[in-house]
């Protein structure tokens, strides 16, 4: 069977979309695209503030932005204006000013075509919020990951805990609710699973475990 051209994945923070896009790639050997990190990417470049700004001056500063993704599989690696995205743009508070600048419709439509001109260019798994109902309605897999906030609150915590990193459950299980919140409510593009999504519910199940129920959604088992 040839590899599917797109497959996207979307679902909540913290759903463990970012691990099983980059296997599911690996796996199908496809690149993998994490529309999170260009949100997160491009709210670092806009500034704090950036909601604020006249759409005219959010145009302009967004025009200096050249997304593209280099690498496959798992090594594959977003770049803007040439530099690798790395673990700056990682923090929960990169996170909620991602959340923040994703309801701006100027700065959706403007990542909207950037993530399509990569799909254009490479068959990829794209991971993010919209990229089922929004960015790629015509693809032929798409996959919903969900589980209960408190879910990914505990394992967030697990993961920060294992790289010796403080951790508060609460905190986290607060901010994670927040950003669902402004994720899910948005008047543009809202997270919410396509008509013709499988909706996997991950709560029960191991990294490996959401791993086998993508490939078996892709008809890969
Ligand atoms: O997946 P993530 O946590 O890296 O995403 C960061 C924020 O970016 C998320 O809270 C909302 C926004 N986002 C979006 O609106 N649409 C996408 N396709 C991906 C992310």
């Amino acid at each position: 069977m040839s590899a599917p051209r797109v497959v996207t994945l979307d679902g909540p923070a913290g759903v463990g979309k970012t691990t099983l896009a980059r296997r599911v790639a690996e796996a199908l050997g496809l690149a993998y695209l994490d529309t999170g990190a260009m949100f997160r990417a491009t709210a670092l470049a806009l500034g704090p503030g950036a909601r604020e700004l006249p759409e005219a001056e959010l145009r302009a500063r967004l025009a200096g932005l050249d997304f593209g993704l280099s690498g496959g599989g798992a090594a594959s690696v977003l770049r803007l204006n040439g530099r690798a995205v790395g673990d700056e743009v990682r923090t929960e508070q990169v996170g909620m000013m991602a959340s923040d600048v994703a309801t701006l419709p100027v700065v959706r439509e403007f990542l909207k075509a950037a993530q399509r001109a990569v799909g254009r260019a490479t068959a990829l798994v794209a991971e993010g919020r919209d990229m089922g109902t929004v960015v790629f309605p015509e693809a032929a897999h798409k996959i919903f990951l969900d589980a209960a906030p408190e879910v990914r609150a505990r394992r967030r915590c697990e993961q920060l805990r294992a790289m010796g990193a403080p951790a508060d459950l609460a905190a986290i299980t607060e901010q994670i609710r927040a950003r669902d919140h402004q994720d899910r409510n948005r008047a543009v593009a809202p997270l919410r699973p396509a008509p013709d999504a499988v909706v996997i519910d991950t709560g029960a199940l191991d990294i490996d475990g959401v791993f086998a129920a993508i490939m078996a959604a892709l008809g890969r088992a």
